[in-house]
Protein backbone atom coordinates (compact mmCIF):
# COMPACT_ATOMS: atom_id res chain seq x y z
CA UNK A 1 0.00 0.00 0.00
CA UNK A 2 1.72 3.50 -0.97
CA UNK A 3 2.32 5.39 2.26
CA UNK A 4 -0.09 7.76 1.26
CA UNK A 5 -3.51 7.39 0.61
CA UNK A 6 -5.99 9.71 -0.30
CA UNK A 7 -9.19 8.93 -1.98
CA UNK A 8 -9.62 8.53 -5.50
CA UNK A 9 -10.47 12.49 -6.85
CA UNK A 10 -13.38 11.11 -8.72
CA UNK A 11 -14.68 9.01 -5.95
CA UNK A 12 -17.33 10.25 -4.36
CA UNK A 13 -17.01 10.75 -0.68
CA UNK A 14 -19.27 8.96 1.92
CA UNK A 15 -21.45 11.37 3.90
CA UNK A 16 -20.68 10.89 7.17
CA UNK A 17 -24.05 10.16 8.35
CA UNK A 18 -24.27 7.36 5.68
CA UNK A 19 -20.97 5.78 6.79
CA UNK A 20 -22.30 6.37 11.27
CA UNK A 21 -25.36 4.49 10.13
CA UNK A 22 -23.60 1.63 8.06
CA UNK A 23 -20.98 1.54 10.76
CA UNK A 24 -23.67 1.00 13.59
CA UNK A 25 -25.70 -1.55 11.46
CA UNK A 26 -22.33 -3.39 11.27
CA UNK A 27 -22.04 -3.03 14.72
CA UNK A 28 -25.67 -4.42 15.38
CA UNK A 29 -25.69 -7.37 13.47
CA UNK A 30 -22.27 -8.22 15.07
CA UNK A 31 -23.48 -8.04 18.55
CA UNK A 32 -26.69 -9.72 17.47
CA UNK A 33 -24.83 -12.59 16.23
CA UNK A 34 -22.24 -12.53 18.71
CA UNK A 35 -25.50 -12.75 21.53
CA UNK A 36 -26.53 -15.41 19.92
CA UNK A 37 -23.64 -17.44 19.37
CA UNK A 38 -23.37 -17.40 23.64
CA UNK A 39 -26.94 -17.64 24.27
CA UNK A 40 -27.44 -20.97 21.84
CA UNK A 41 -23.78 -22.26 22.60
CA UNK A 42 -21.93 -21.64 19.56
CA UNK A 43 -19.70 -19.70 20.75
CA UNK A 44 -17.80 -18.75 24.32
CA UNK A 45 -15.09 -16.18 25.32
CA UNK A 46 -12.28 -18.32 26.58
CA UNK A 47 -12.24 -18.77 30.44
CA UNK A 48 -14.85 -16.30 30.53
CA UNK A 49 -15.29 -16.97 34.40
CA UNK A 50 -12.03 -15.14 35.03
CA UNK A 51 -12.27 -12.30 32.79
CA UNK A 52 -11.88 -14.26 29.54
CA UNK A 53 -8.35 -13.75 27.47
CA UNK A 54 -7.95 -12.08 24.10
CA UNK A 55 -7.40 -13.60 21.19
CA UNK A 56 -9.09 -16.95 22.37
CA UNK A 57 -12.36 -18.39 22.12
CA UNK A 58 -14.06 -21.83 23.32
CA UNK A 59 -17.08 -23.69 20.80
CA UNK A 60 -20.01 -24.50 22.74
CA UNK A 61 -22.33 -27.85 22.23
CA UNK A 62 -23.88 -26.65 18.51
CA UNK A 63 -20.41 -24.53 18.00
CA UNK A 64 -18.24 -27.63 17.96
CA UNK A 65 -20.67 -29.43 15.72
CA UNK A 66 -20.78 -27.08 13.11
CA UNK A 67 -17.31 -26.46 13.27
CA UNK A 68 -16.49 -30.91 13.07
CA UNK A 69 -19.08 -30.91 10.13
CA UNK A 70 -16.88 -27.52 8.40
CA UNK A 71 -13.79 -30.09 8.90
CA UNK A 72 -15.44 -33.38 8.42
CA UNK A 73 -16.85 -31.61 4.80
CA UNK A 74 -13.21 -30.49 3.98
CA UNK A 75 -11.36 -33.59 4.90
CA UNK A 76 -13.93 -35.57 2.49
CA UNK A 77 -14.02 -33.49 -0.25
CA UNK A 78 -10.47 -32.92 -0.26
CA UNK A 79 -9.01 -36.14 0.83
CA UNK A 80 -11.54 -39.08 0.88
CA UNK A 81 -12.97 -38.55 -2.19
CA UNK A 82 -9.78 -37.64 -4.50
CA UNK A 83 -6.97 -39.48 -5.26
CA UNK A 84 -4.30 -37.34 -5.34
CA UNK A 85 -3.98 -36.38 -1.78
CA UNK A 86 -3.49 -38.19 1.30
CA UNK A 87 -3.91 -36.96 4.73
CA UNK A 88 -1.45 -36.32 7.47
CA UNK A 89 -1.19 -35.44 11.21
CA UNK A 90 2.20 -33.72 12.53
CA UNK A 91 2.86 -32.41 16.55
CA UNK A 92 2.56 -29.05 16.86
CA UNK A 93 5.56 -28.13 18.46
CA UNK A 94 8.62 -29.46 15.99
CA UNK A 95 12.10 -29.20 16.04
CA UNK A 96 12.87 -25.16 16.36
CA UNK A 97 14.78 -25.84 12.83
CA UNK A 98 12.12 -26.57 11.03
CA UNK A 99 11.21 -22.77 11.87
CA UNK A 100 14.66 -21.04 10.89
CA UNK A 101 14.23 -23.33 7.76
CA UNK A 102 10.75 -21.88 6.90
CA UNK A 103 11.84 -18.50 7.49
CA UNK A 104 9.83 -17.80 10.56
CA UNK A 105 11.94 -17.35 13.21
CA UNK A 106 13.70 -14.38 10.82
CA UNK A 107 10.88 -12.87 8.99
CA UNK A 108 6.78 -13.80 10.73
CA UNK A 109 6.58 -10.14 12.24
CA UNK A 110 4.09 -7.71 12.17
CA UNK A 111 4.94 -4.04 13.12
CA UNK A 112 4.13 -3.28 16.34
CA UNK A 113 2.93 0.23 17.66
CA UNK A 114 2.95 1.40 21.43
CA UNK A 115 0.88 4.35 22.77
CA UNK A 116 3.16 6.67 24.44
CA UNK A 117 0.32 7.44 26.93
CA UNK A 118 -2.08 4.80 27.26
CA UNK A 119 0.64 2.23 26.50
CA UNK A 120 -1.88 0.08 24.24
CA UNK A 121 -0.43 -2.09 21.57
CA UNK A 122 -1.24 -2.23 18.09
CA UNK A 123 -0.21 -3.29 15.05
CA UNK A 124 0.96 -0.73 13.26
CA UNK A 125 -0.39 -2.03 9.27
CA UNK A 126 -3.87 -1.88 11.45
CA UNK A 127 -3.97 1.75 12.40
CA UNK A 128 -4.43 4.39 10.43
CA UNK A 129 -4.15 8.21 10.49
CA UNK A 130 -7.27 9.60 9.36
CA UNK A 131 -7.59 13.57 8.26
CA UNK A 132 -10.13 15.66 6.78
CA UNK A 133 -9.34 19.38 5.85
CA UNK A 134 -9.80 22.16 4.21
CA UNK A 135 -6.90 23.91 3.62
CA UNK A 136 -5.30 24.69 6.66
CA UNK A 137 -8.98 24.31 9.00
CA UNK A 138 -8.93 20.54 10.36
CA UNK A 139 -12.24 19.05 10.61
CA UNK A 140 -11.41 15.98 11.92
CA UNK A 141 -8.32 13.83 12.78
CA UNK A 142 -8.19 10.39 14.11
CA UNK A 143 -6.12 7.50 14.75
CA UNK A 144 -8.52 4.39 14.26
CA UNK A 145 -8.17 0.61 13.86
CA UNK A 146 -9.47 -0.35 10.13
CA UNK A 147 -8.08 -3.24 7.27
CA UNK A 148 -7.45 -0.51 4.66
CA UNK A 149 -8.11 3.10 4.04
CA UNK A 150 -11.90 3.33 2.91
CA UNK A 151 -12.76 1.82 6.08
CA UNK A 152 -10.15 3.89 8.23
CA UNK A 153 -12.01 6.86 7.10
CA UNK A 154 -15.75 5.29 7.74
CA UNK A 155 -14.77 4.22 11.25
CA UNK A 156 -12.95 7.76 11.73
CA UNK A 157 -16.06 9.13 10.36
CA UNK A 158 -18.39 7.42 12.15
CA UNK A 159 -16.56 7.83 15.97
CA UNK A 160 -16.56 11.25 15.23
CA UNK A 161 -19.49 13.49 17.12
CA UNK A 162 -22.30 14.80 15.47
CA UNK A 163 -21.49 18.69 14.91
CA UNK A 164 -18.12 17.44 13.54
CA UNK A 165 -19.64 14.90 11.17
CA UNK A 166 -22.11 18.11 10.27
CA UNK A 167 -19.28 19.67 9.23
CA UNK A 168 -17.91 17.40 7.22
CA UNK A 169 -21.46 16.92 5.36
CA UNK A 170 -21.72 20.48 4.97
CA UNK A 171 -17.86 21.06 3.67
CA UNK A 172 -18.57 20.11 0.12
CA UNK A 173 -15.99 20.39 -2.50
CA UNK A 174 -12.66 22.12 -0.46
CA UNK A 175 -12.81 19.10 2.12
CA UNK A 176 -9.48 17.25 1.33
CA UNK A 177 -8.86 13.96 2.89
CA UNK A 178 -5.41 12.15 3.98
CA UNK A 179 -5.66 8.77 5.29
CA UNK A 180 -2.24 6.91 5.67
CA UNK A 181 -1.06 3.85 7.13
CA UNK A 182 0.82 4.62 10.83
CA UNK A 183 3.85 2.66 9.38
CA UNK A 184 4.07 4.79 6.09
CA UNK A 185 3.22 7.99 7.38
CA UNK A 186 4.17 10.75 5.85
CA UNK A 187 6.50 13.43 7.16
CA UNK A 188 5.03 15.16 9.62
CA UNK A 189 2.18 13.88 9.92
CA UNK A 190 1.34 12.75 13.88
CA UNK A 191 0.59 8.84 14.31
CA UNK A 192 -2.27 8.96 16.88
CA UNK A 193 -3.52 5.59 19.41
CA UNK A 194 -7.42 4.76 18.33
CA UNK A 195 -7.87 4.39 22.44
CA UNK A 196 -6.79 7.96 23.71
CA UNK A 197 -5.59 9.55 20.87
CA UNK A 198 -2.18 10.29 22.07
CA UNK A 199 1.12 10.06 20.39
CA UNK A 200 1.99 6.51 18.95
CA UNK A 201 5.41 5.48 18.76
CA UNK A 202 7.28 4.52 15.57
CA UNK A 203 6.92 0.56 13.98
CA UNK A 204 9.43 -1.83 15.38
CA UNK A 205 9.39 -5.74 14.52
CA UNK A 206 7.38 -8.37 16.80
CA UNK A 207 8.00 -11.75 16.03
CA UNK A 208 4.67 -13.42 16.15
CA UNK A 209 5.17 -16.98 17.26
CA UNK A 210 4.32 -18.08 20.93
CA UNK A 211 7.87 -19.57 22.38
CA UNK A 212 8.00 -22.16 24.87
CA UNK A 213 10.85 -24.48 26.42
CA UNK A 214 10.60 -28.37 26.20
CA UNK A 215 11.93 -30.74 29.31
CA UNK A 216 12.94 -29.21 32.54
CA UNK A 217 15.52 -26.49 31.37
CA UNK A 218 14.74 -23.17 30.35
CA UNK A 219 17.27 -21.59 28.70
CA UNK A 220 18.18 -21.09 25.13
CA UNK A 221 19.13 -24.83 24.36
CA UNK A 222 15.66 -25.94 25.03
CA UNK A 223 13.34 -23.02 23.38
CA UNK A 224 10.85 -24.49 21.27
CA UNK A 225 7.87 -22.51 19.42
CA UNK A 226 4.07 -23.58 18.67
CA UNK A 227 3.34 -23.93 15.08
CA UNK A 228 2.26 -20.97 13.77
CA UNK A 229 0.72 -23.41 10.97
CA UNK A 230 0.51 -26.38 9.94
CA UNK A 231 2.38 -26.59 6.27
CA UNK A 232 6.05 -26.91 7.91
CA UNK A 233 4.84 -29.85 9.06
CA UNK A 234 3.83 -31.20 5.60
CA UNK A 235 6.91 -30.20 4.01
CA UNK A 236 9.09 -31.83 7.03
CA UNK A 237 7.29 -35.38 6.31
CA UNK A 238 7.23 -34.71 2.42
CA UNK A 239 9.78 -37.66 1.57
CA UNK A 240 8.25 -39.45 4.27
CA UNK A 241 4.99 -39.48 2.67
CA UNK A 242 6.77 -40.29 -0.50
CA UNK A 243 8.56 -43.18 0.41
CA UNK A 244 6.08 -44.94 2.57
CA UNK A 245 2.80 -44.56 0.20
CA UNK A 246 2.56 -45.40 -3.69
CA UNK A 247 1.53 -41.35 -4.11
CA UNK A 248 3.76 -39.87 -7.51
CA UNK A 249 3.64 -36.60 -8.51
CA UNK A 250 1.44 -34.79 -9.18
CA UNK A 251 -0.25 -35.25 -5.39
CA UNK A 252 -0.92 -33.61 -2.32
CA UNK A 253 -0.84 -33.69 1.36
CA UNK A 254 -3.35 -32.37 3.67
CA UNK A 255 -3.30 -31.35 6.97
CA UNK A 256 -5.90 -29.68 9.81
CA UNK A 257 -5.33 -28.60 13.03
CA UNK A 258 -4.08 -25.84 15.51
CA UNK A 259 -1.95 -23.07 14.83
CA UNK A 260 -0.82 -20.43 17.00
CA UNK A 261 0.14 -16.86 16.29
CA UNK A 262 0.75 -14.04 19.20
CA UNK A 263 -1.57 -11.52 16.74
CA UNK A 264 -0.51 -8.03 18.37
CA UNK A 265 -4.50 -7.46 17.71
CA UNK A 266 -7.00 -10.36 18.09
CA UNK A 267 -9.84 -8.31 16.68
CA UNK A 268 -13.36 -9.13 14.98
CA UNK A 269 -14.82 -12.01 16.87
CA UNK A 270 -12.88 -15.26 16.19
CA UNK A 271 -11.80 -13.64 12.89
CA UNK A 272 -8.04 -12.70 14.27
CA UNK A 273 -7.44 -15.10 17.24
CA UNK A 274 -4.23 -16.05 19.10
CA UNK A 275 -5.08 -20.03 18.19
CA UNK A 276 -6.99 -21.19 15.75
CA UNK A 277 -7.29 -23.91 12.96
CA UNK A 278 -5.99 -24.06 9.47
CA UNK A 279 -7.02 -26.85 6.73
CA UNK A 280 -3.74 -26.67 4.30
CA UNK A 281 -2.35 -28.74 1.50
CA UNK A 282 0.61 -29.06 -0.46
CA UNK A 283 -0.03 -30.00 -3.74
CA UNK A 284 3.42 -30.68 -4.96
CA UNK A 285 3.68 -31.01 -9.00
CA UNK A 286 6.44 -30.76 -11.89
CA UNK A 287 7.27 -26.94 -12.22
CA UNK A 288 5.58 -26.99 -15.73
CA UNK A 289 2.59 -27.81 -14.32
CA UNK A 290 1.97 -25.92 -11.56
CA UNK A 291 0.43 -22.90 -13.41
CA UNK A 292 -2.52 -25.04 -14.51
CA UNK A 293 -2.65 -26.54 -10.80
CA UNK A 294 -2.51 -23.37 -9.60
CA UNK A 295 -5.75 -22.16 -11.36
CA UNK A 296 -7.61 -25.72 -10.71
CA UNK A 297 -7.32 -25.40 -6.77
CA UNK A 298 -8.40 -21.55 -7.03
CA UNK A 299 -11.47 -22.53 -8.91
CA UNK A 300 -11.81 -25.47 -7.02
CA UNK A 301 -11.52 -23.68 -3.42
CA UNK A 302 -13.31 -20.85 -4.45
CA UNK A 303 -16.18 -23.23 -5.15
CA UNK A 304 -16.30 -24.92 -2.44
CA UNK A 305 -17.14 -22.22 -0.07
CA UNK A 306 -20.14 -21.26 -2.54
CA UNK A 307 -21.29 -25.02 -2.47
CA UNK A 308 -21.29 -24.62 1.14
CA UNK A 309 -23.62 -22.14 1.60
CA UNK A 310 -21.81 -18.45 1.44
CA UNK A 311 -23.36 -16.48 -1.82
CA UNK A 312 -21.47 -15.67 -4.36
CA UNK A 313 -22.54 -11.98 -4.50
CA UNK A 314 -20.71 -11.96 -0.63
CA UNK A 315 -17.62 -14.59 -1.94
CA UNK A 316 -14.46 -13.01 -4.07
CA UNK A 317 -11.75 -14.61 -5.47
CA UNK A 318 -8.67 -12.00 -5.77
CA UNK A 319 -5.98 -12.28 -7.71
CA UNK A 320 -2.95 -10.46 -5.96
CA UNK A 321 -1.12 -7.77 -7.23
CA UNK A 322 2.60 -8.95 -8.10
CA UNK A 323 3.75 -6.54 -5.78
CA UNK A 324 1.39 -8.08 -2.77
CA UNK A 325 3.54 -11.54 -3.48
CA UNK A 326 5.64 -13.13 -1.05
CA UNK A 327 9.32 -13.00 -2.70
CA UNK A 328 8.76 -16.92 -3.08
CA UNK A 329 5.57 -16.91 -4.34
CA UNK A 330 4.84 -16.88 -8.28
CA UNK A 331 0.87 -16.30 -7.72
CA UNK A 332 -1.35 -15.83 -5.38
CA UNK A 333 -5.39 -15.36 -4.39
CA UNK A 334 -7.42 -14.79 -1.83
CA UNK A 335 -10.92 -15.99 -1.36
CA UNK A 336 -12.38 -13.13 0.69
CA UNK A 337 -15.89 -12.88 1.84
CA UNK A 338 -17.95 -9.91 3.02
CA UNK A 339 -18.28 -10.02 6.45
CA UNK A 340 -20.19 -7.65 8.19
CA UNK A 341 -16.72 -5.48 9.28
CA UNK A 342 -15.23 -5.85 6.13
CA UNK A 343 -14.25 -7.65 3.53
CA UNK A 344 -11.82 -10.07 4.72
CA UNK A 345 -9.49 -13.21 3.84
CA UNK A 346 -10.72 -16.73 4.30
CA UNK A 347 -8.65 -18.47 2.47
CA UNK A 348 -5.23 -18.00 0.46
CA UNK A 349 -4.37 -20.23 -2.70
CA UNK A 350 -0.50 -19.62 -3.75
CA UNK A 351 1.83 -21.14 -6.25
CA UNK A 352 5.07 -21.23 -3.48
CA UNK A 353 7.68 -22.36 -6.11
CA UNK A 354 10.05 -24.95 -4.98
CA UNK A 355 10.82 -22.72 -2.02
CA UNK A 356 9.99 -24.50 0.90
CA UNK A 357 11.35 -27.93 0.07
CA UNK A 358 14.90 -26.21 -1.64
CA UNK A 359 14.91 -24.47 1.75
CA UNK A 360 14.13 -27.71 3.89
CA UNK A 361 16.64 -29.58 1.64
CA UNK A 362 19.21 -26.84 2.29
CA UNK A 363 18.58 -26.95 6.40
CA UNK A 364 18.36 -30.39 6.96
CA UNK A 365 20.62 -31.62 4.95
CA UNK A 366 18.13 -34.45 3.10
CA UNK A 367 17.57 -34.94 -0.26
CA UNK A 368 13.84 -33.04 -1.03
CA UNK A 369 14.67 -34.24 -4.94
CA UNK A 370 11.99 -36.18 -6.83
CA UNK A 371 12.63 -38.70 -9.36
CA UNK A 372 10.70 -39.42 -12.20
CA UNK A 373 10.74 -42.70 -13.48
CA UNK A 374 9.06 -42.02 -16.29
CA UNK A 375 11.04 -38.93 -18.03
CA UNK A 376 13.76 -40.03 -16.21
CA UNK A 377 14.44 -36.53 -14.49
CA UNK A 378 15.08 -35.27 -11.36
CA UNK A 379 13.58 -32.37 -9.33
CA UNK A 380 12.49 -30.08 -6.45
CA UNK A 381 8.60 -30.33 -6.77
CA UNK A 382 6.67 -27.17 -7.13
CA UNK A 383 4.19 -26.17 -4.76
CA UNK A 384 0.84 -25.22 -4.77
CA UNK A 385 -0.84 -24.28 -1.72
CA UNK A 386 -4.76 -23.91 -0.44
CA UNK A 387 -4.65 -22.80 3.09
CA UNK A 388 -8.26 -22.18 4.67
CA UNK A 389 -8.92 -21.37 8.22
CA UNK A 390 -11.55 -23.12 9.63
CA UNK A 391 -12.71 -20.75 12.22
CA UNK A 392 -12.83 -17.79 9.68
CA UNK A 393 -15.18 -20.21 7.59
CA UNK A 394 -17.13 -21.13 10.83
CA UNK A 395 -17.75 -17.15 11.35
CA UNK A 396 -18.41 -16.58 7.73
CA UNK A 397 -21.14 -19.73 7.82
CA UNK A 398 -22.68 -17.87 11.08
CA UNK A 399 -22.38 -14.34 9.59
CA UNK A 400 -24.29 -15.64 6.42
CA UNK A 401 -26.78 -17.46 8.25
CA UNK A 402 -27.98 -14.80 10.57
CA UNK A 403 -31.40 -13.78 9.13
CA UNK A 404 -34.41 -12.02 11.04
CA UNK A 405 -38.12 -13.07 8.97
CA UNK A 406 -41.53 -13.41 10.11
CA UNK A 407 -42.76 -17.22 10.58
CA UNK A 408 -46.48 -17.75 11.56
CA UNK A 409 -47.47 -18.91 15.11
CA UNK A 410 -49.64 -21.48 16.30
CA UNK A 411 -52.97 -19.21 15.73
CA UNK A 412 -50.95 -17.95 12.01
CA UNK A 413 -50.64 -14.82 12.98
CA UNK A 414 -46.43 -14.18 11.94
CA UNK A 415 -43.86 -13.51 14.84
CA UNK A 416 -39.98 -12.31 14.55
CA UNK A 417 -37.87 -14.67 14.67
CA UNK A 418 -34.31 -15.40 14.45
CA UNK A 419 -33.25 -17.94 11.77
CA UNK A 420 -29.81 -19.66 11.41
CA UNK A 421 -30.18 -20.44 7.45
CA UNK A 422 -27.00 -23.47 7.67
CA UNK A 423 -26.30 -25.18 5.08
CA UNK A 424 -27.59 -28.27 5.89
CA UNK A 425 -24.61 -29.99 5.61
CA UNK A 426 -23.60 -27.72 8.09
CA UNK A 427 -25.99 -27.70 10.66
CA UNK A 428 -25.52 -28.67 13.93
CA UNK A 429 -28.08 -30.75 14.81
CA UNK A 430 -29.96 -31.95 11.24
CA UNK A 431 -33.19 -33.02 12.51
CA UNK A 432 -35.20 -32.39 16.17
CA UNK A 433 -38.09 -34.07 17.00
CA UNK A 434 -41.14 -32.99 19.05
CA UNK A 435 -44.64 -35.32 20.32
CA UNK A 436 -47.01 -32.45 19.79
CA UNK A 437 -48.20 -33.14 23.30
CA UNK A 438 -46.72 -35.05 26.23
CA UNK A 439 -49.40 -38.28 26.24
CA UNK A 440 -51.41 -40.36 23.90
CA UNK A 441 -48.21 -42.64 22.97
CA UNK A 442 -47.14 -39.24 20.89
CA UNK A 443 -44.26 -39.22 22.87
CA UNK A 444 -43.21 -43.31 22.83
CA UNK A 445 -43.34 -42.86 18.76
CA UNK A 446 -41.15 -39.47 18.84
CA UNK A 447 -38.34 -40.67 20.77
CA UNK A 448 -38.34 -44.04 18.20
CA UNK A 449 -37.79 -41.53 15.41
CA UNK A 450 -35.28 -39.87 17.59
CA UNK A 451 -33.41 -42.92 18.63
CA UNK A 452 -33.75 -44.20 14.73
CA UNK A 453 -31.86 -40.89 13.48
CA UNK A 454 -29.79 -41.56 16.10
CA UNK A 455 -28.60 -45.17 15.71
CA UNK A 456 -27.96 -43.80 11.75
CA UNK A 457 -25.55 -41.55 13.17
CA UNK A 458 -27.56 -38.06 12.70
CA UNK A 459 -27.00 -35.75 14.83
CA UNK A 460 -30.70 -35.04 15.83
CA UNK A 461 -32.36 -33.43 19.23
CA UNK A 462 -35.72 -34.41 21.09
CA UNK A 463 -37.74 -31.58 22.63
CA UNK A 464 -41.35 -32.36 24.36
CA UNK A 465 -40.79 -29.06 26.30
CA UNK A 466 -43.31 -25.77 26.33
CA UNK A 467 -45.47 -25.06 23.32
CA UNK A 468 -44.65 -26.70 19.40
CA UNK A 469 -43.81 -22.88 18.29
CA UNK A 470 -41.10 -22.06 20.80
CA UNK A 471 -40.02 -25.21 20.53
CA UNK A 472 -39.55 -24.97 16.47
CA UNK A 473 -38.31 -21.20 17.38
CA UNK A 474 -35.43 -23.06 19.26
CA UNK A 475 -34.59 -25.14 16.34
CA UNK A 476 -34.66 -21.94 14.10
CA UNK A 477 -31.56 -20.20 15.98
CA UNK A 478 -29.66 -23.15 16.13
CA UNK A 479 -29.89 -23.63 12.16
CA UNK A 480 -31.60 -27.29 12.39
CA UNK A 481 -33.28 -27.70 9.33
CA UNK A 482 -35.94 -30.10 9.49
CA UNK A 483 -38.38 -30.52 12.19
CA UNK A 484 -40.57 -33.59 12.73
CA UNK A 485 -43.86 -33.28 15.02
CA UNK A 486 -45.85 -36.49 16.12
CA UNK A 487 -49.65 -35.41 16.03
CA UNK A 488 -53.02 -36.87 16.42
CA UNK A 489 -52.85 -38.17 12.81
CA UNK A 490 -49.53 -39.80 13.42
CA UNK A 491 -51.70 -42.59 15.72
CA UNK A 492 -54.44 -42.86 13.16
CA UNK A 493 -51.89 -43.18 10.01
CA UNK A 494 -48.33 -43.08 11.08
CA UNK A 495 -47.33 -39.93 9.15
CA UNK A 496 -46.13 -37.00 10.99
CA UNK A 497 -45.58 -33.18 9.62
CA UNK A 498 -41.79 -32.58 8.30
CA UNK A 499 -41.41 -28.77 8.86
CA UNK A 500 -38.88 -27.19 6.38
CA UNK A 501 -36.60 -24.19 8.60
CA UNK A 502 -36.89 -22.37 5.48
CA UNK A 503 -39.67 -22.45 3.26
CA UNK A 504 -41.64 -23.00 6.28
CA UNK A 505 -43.51 -25.78 4.48
CA UNK A 506 -44.98 -28.75 6.04
CA UNK A 507 -45.23 -32.30 4.59
CA UNK A 508 -46.82 -35.27 5.89
CA UNK A 509 -44.85 -38.26 5.66
CA UNK A 510 -44.60 -41.96 6.81
CA UNK A 511 -42.79 -41.60 9.89
CA UNK A 512 -40.53 -44.76 9.32
CA UNK A 513 -39.00 -42.37 6.16
CA UNK A 514 -38.10 -39.77 8.27
CA UNK A 515 -34.40 -40.55 8.00
CA UNK A 516 -34.25 -40.97 4.53
CA UNK A 517 -36.37 -38.12 3.67
CA UNK A 518 -33.56 -35.93 6.07
CA UNK A 519 -30.53 -37.63 4.53
CA UNK A 520 -31.52 -37.40 1.10
CA UNK A 521 -31.95 -32.97 1.46
CA UNK A 522 -27.81 -33.04 3.46
CA UNK A 523 -26.01 -32.13 0.29
N1 LIG B 1 0.68 -21.69 5.20
C1 LIG B 1 0.23 -20.43 4.72
C2 LIG B 1 -0.48 -19.66 5.75
O1 LIG B 1 -0.52 -20.01 6.91
P1 LIG B 1 -1.86 -17.49 6.10
O2 LIG B 1 -2.53 -16.58 5.09
O3 LIG B 1 -0.97 -16.87 7.09
O4 LIG B 1 -1.10 -18.57 5.24
C3 LIG B 1 -3.87 -19.14 6.13
O5 LIG B 1 -2.98 -18.32 6.86
C4 LIG B 1 -5.27 -19.01 6.69
O6 LIG B 1 -5.27 -19.24 8.09
C5 LIG B 1 -5.88 -17.62 6.51
O7 LIG B 1 -6.47 -17.47 5.24
C6 LIG B 1 -6.92 -17.61 7.61
O8 LIG B 1 -8.11 -18.22 7.18
C7 LIG B 1 -6.27 -18.46 8.70
N2 LIG B 1 -5.68 -17.57 9.72
C8 LIG B 1 -4.47 -16.99 9.68
N3 LIG B 1 -4.27 -16.25 10.80
C9 LIG B 1 -5.39 -16.37 11.55
C10 LIG B 1 -5.79 -15.85 12.82
N4 LIG B 1 -5.00 -15.07 13.55
N5 LIG B 1 -7.02 -16.19 13.30
C11 LIG B 1 -7.83 -17.00 12.58
N6 LIG B 1 -7.49 -17.52 11.39
C12 LIG B 1 -6.29 -17.22 10.86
Amino acid sequence: MPPFDPPDEAEPVCPSENAAAMAQETNDLMDKLVALCKRRGFIFQSSEIYGGIGGFWDYGPLGVELKRNVKNAWWEDTVRKRDDVVGLDCSIIMNPKVWEASGHIVNFNDPLVDCKQCKARFRADKVFGVLAHRGDDVLLQAGVEADNGDQARQVAVSGANSKTRRRIDKAGEGLQWTVFRTDERPQGQAALCPSCGGDLTDARKFNMMFKTFVGAMEDSSSVAYLRPETAQGIFANYKNVLDTSRMRLPFGIAQMGKSFRNEINPRNYTFRSREFEQMEIEFFCHPEQADEWYTTWRDTRYQWYTDHGLTSSKLHLRDHEDKELAHYAKACADVEYDFPFGTSELEGIANRTDFDLTEHQKHSGRDMSYFDDQTKERFIPYVIEPSGGIDRTVLALLCEAYTEDEAPDEKGNPQKRTVMRLHPRMAPIKLAVFPLVKKEGMPEIARGIYEDAQASGMAVFYDEKGAVGRRYRRQDEAGTPFCVTVDGQTLEDQTVTIRDRDSLVQERIAADQVVKYVRDRLG
